[in-house]
């Protein structure tokens, strides 16, 4: 039941602080520490390699994930498109494990790759929001994401919800062998900073409409840029605008446009870029005022202490590894106001489906 909103996307777009704190009440103790099954925090440790398989907006959850995974449980991870893994299968480690992301549990591209999996004996994870789905039946183990059910086609909670259980486990896999980062992250704080976060970012829904109707309305085309974990985001952004607004939107390492992509840059081309990192900002904001040197409206989204007056889009400050979660709220609420606006069917864009059940 959507209640009194218009659209299930907005609705679940505003479920996301409930959703960091839902999953922090399942999954962490009074002392803010992982309470997660033993066997399969046994079995991840025996693993000398993770492989994280998605499609779609779960695989750019899968993106952020993976740099948790290295830098709280220092365990090397790499990240797959179900469907090009599973026909073109890369050499792998020694004991590999595999995690599956789905929200719906469904996705035929990602099951192809779990059979693939079982078939050479290897153990695997589902994290999925929807019990007894497919992929949670045929993994070896399972969590869930208690995000609620996503209705709207475009994923939203689903997405901060996979990356906040990543968090979670992450911190988990570090502990089991007392690992620094992962004592001293503390996961229950941060997860309750994100969720006021926001509560702070959905409470400004004018000003996002205000934006989305100044700079995308009217555009063929925009970009999203960043690096490192902007550059994750950026991609999930574009694809939630280009998906429900039909704006052929691209995300971009923003190192790489200069290397040709710059060449679409017109005058008032959308460029948001998105600036969380320490050791990037500084490059990021020279790669839009490369941009906005040839004609581009550029946008600002950035952490409260990299922020500079002019900024468009300030973020109230989390630890680094987490901005992810704050970070594509904005990009998630451009997207809905430009489809919005447009008159477009929010929750059910053309020709797409909410479980993709096909190759
Ligand atoms: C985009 C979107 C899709 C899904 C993808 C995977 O908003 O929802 O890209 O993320 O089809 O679906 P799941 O997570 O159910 O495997």
């Amino acid at each position: 039941d959507k209640g009194t909103y218009p659209f299930y996307m907005l609705k679940e777009i505003d479920e996301q602080p409930n959703v960091m704190r839902k999953l922090s009440q399942v999954y962490l103790n009074d002392a803010g520490n992982p309470v997660i099954n033993e066997d399969l925090l046994a079995t991840l440790k025996q693993a000398d390699r993770l492989y994280i398989v998605a499609a779609g907006t779960s695989y750019h959850a899968g993106l952020v994930g993976a740099k948790l995974f290295e830098s709280l449980a220092n365990v090397p991870t790499e990240v797959h498109v179900s469907s090009e893994f599973a026909y073109n299968q890369p050499l792998l480690s020694a004991h590999p494990f595999f995690i599956f992301l789905t929200q719906s549990g469904e996705t035929a591209d990602s099951r192809e790759v779990l059979l693939n999996v079982n078939e050479q004996k290897f153990p695997s994870l589902t994290i999925t929001n929807v019990p007894n789905s497919t992929l949670s039946r045929e993994a070896t183990y399972t969590l869930l994401l208690h995000a609620g059910p996503e209705i709207a086609v475009a994923s939203t909670k689903a997405y901060t919800a996979q990356i906040a259980l990543e968090a979670i486990l992450a911190k988990a896999i570090g502990m089991v062998d007392g690992q620094a980062a992962a004592k001293d992250f503390d996961v229950k704080q941060q997860l309750a900073l994100v969720a006021n976060g926001m509560q702070a970012l959905v409470d400004e829904k004018d000003t996002f409409e205000a934006l989305a109707k100044d700079a995308l309305l009217h555009t063929p085309n925009a970009f999203y840029i960043g690096r490192g974990l902007d550059y994750d985001v950026s991609l999930e952004t574009a694809l939630k605008l280009k998906e429900i607004s039909y704006v052929q939107a691209e995300g971009f390492a923003s190192g790489e446009l200069k290397h040709g992509t710059i060449a679409l840059i017109e005058k008032d081309t959308p460029v948001i870029g998105i600036i969380t990192q320490k050791n990037t900002a500084g490059l990021t904001r020279s790669n839009l005022q490369e941009v906005a040197a040839r004609g581009a409206k550029t946008i600002t989204i950035v952490t409260d202490d990299l922020a500079k007056p002019e900024d468009t889009i300030v973020l109230p400050a989390v630890d680094e590894r987490m901005t992810a979660l704050l970070s594509v709220v904005p990009g998630q609420l451009l997207a809905y106001y430009t489809s919005l606006n447009k008159g477009l069917d929010v929750d059910k864009p053309r020709n797409l489906a909410k479980s993709v059940t096909v190759e």
